[in-house]
């Protein structure tokens, strides 16, 4: 079995050292559970493609603890500059130039062999684990490639088990979606992935629209698979009524048809706050799919704040397999 290990400085340490010698740590962030690497590290790069069965034509994104150490890498527009600057350490990620390779730069495997680099300084273990080691790490999250991203500890290790040679347990993360990804252009901003930063708020920040991504553009996210976050039932999206041997992922104060058929419910937020429901959404998939039967029903979901993020997920885990 892997070790879970409380977030301690003499673990904190060890999971150094182990990146050091290009090992792979899994270790929280505000968002989910990464499982990282020393992106400079070929080796260790490929090893998180093997450990989570993931394509490498799919990016990762690389973890920093400052915006200095960002800017050693890859160039800001003044635009991404400023999101940085209000958003960082945060959920979200930005897409942006890489400096031209020199040793020591980022590993090709890491962007895929694109010309820019997914980036982000996240809150939590992994900006501290980066700020010791002195290097970006590139961390998907720590699951098995198409399945229900980790927010404890414990989801990681039913996933990865001894995979992983250290898990660092900082608890139940505290947003619960995976980060959103912006990439400027030209002068215009796009939203690549709906994430743990609603959109509303970047737009409010910036005083302008964000350019909504056709999400199978392949080209611009890779990554974006239609099917994802897959747990073992199906999903059956915005009902109206509970069927028969169902689950029911609840949201909200008032409960669809025949709610009380349901074989076991979880509120998502019983008060309708999407935050909390964002921080529940991973976890309760896991919990309802557990139960074993074949299809979890879901309540519908406003599409405003994070609703756009908890929606993209939730359409993926339902989407053809
Ligand atoms: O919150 C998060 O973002 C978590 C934590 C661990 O930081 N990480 C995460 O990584 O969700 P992952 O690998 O599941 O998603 C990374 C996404 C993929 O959709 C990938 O295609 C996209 O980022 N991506 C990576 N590099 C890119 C690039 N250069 N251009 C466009 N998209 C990129
Ligand atoms: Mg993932």
């Amino acid at each position: 079995m892997s070790r879970i290990m409380p977030v301690t400085e003499n673990a904190i340490a060890e999971a150094v050292e182990i990146l050091r010698q290009g090992g792979l740590v899994a270790a929280p962030t505000e968002t989910v559970y990464g499982l990282a690497a020393n992106s400079c590290n070929g080796d260790a790069v490929a090893d998180i493609f093997a450990t989570k069965g993931r394509p490498q034509i799919n990016p990762l994104i690389s973890h920093v603890s400052s915006i200095e150490m960002a800017k050693r890498y890859v160039t800001f527009d003044p635009l991404s500059l400023s999101l940085a600057k209000q958003f960082w350490p945060g959920p979200l990620t930005l897409v942006l130039p890489l400096k031209s390779l020199e040793r020591d730069n980022i590993h090709s495997l890491a962007t895929a062999g694109l010309p820019t680099l997914a980036i982000r300084m996240p809150q939590g273990v992994l900006g501290r684990l980066s700020a010791l080691l002195d290097r970006p790490l590139s961390a998907p999250s720590a699951n098995i490639s198409g399945r229900i991203s980790p927010t404890s500890a414990q989801a990681v290790a039913d996933d990865l088990g001894d995979k992983v040679a250290m898990i660092l347990d900082g608890g139940q993360c505290e947003v619960g979606l995976e980060s959103t990804i912006i990439k400027v252009d030209a002068g215009e901003v796009y939203l690549l992935r709906p994430g743990g930063l609603s959109a509303e708020e970047i737009e409010k920040f910036l005083g302008r629209k964000l350019h909504r991504m056709d999400q199978r553009a392949a080209i611009q996210a890779p990554g974006m698979l239609a099917s994802h976050y897959a747990p073992n039932a199906t999903m059956r999206l915005n009902i109206d009524e509970v069927q028969e041997g169902e689950t029911l992922l609840a949201f909200g104060a008032t409960r669809v048809k025949n709610a009380e058929k349901s074989v076991k419910t979880l509120n998502l937020s019983p008060t309708g706050d999407l935050l909390e429901a964002a921080k529940n959404l991973f976890n309760y998939m896991k919990k309802l799919d557990a139960v074993g039967a074949k299809t979890i029903a879901v309540e519908p979901i406003p599409e405003r704040g994070l609703g756009e993020a908890i929606l993209d997920r939730l359409r993926r885990a339902a989407a053809p397999r």
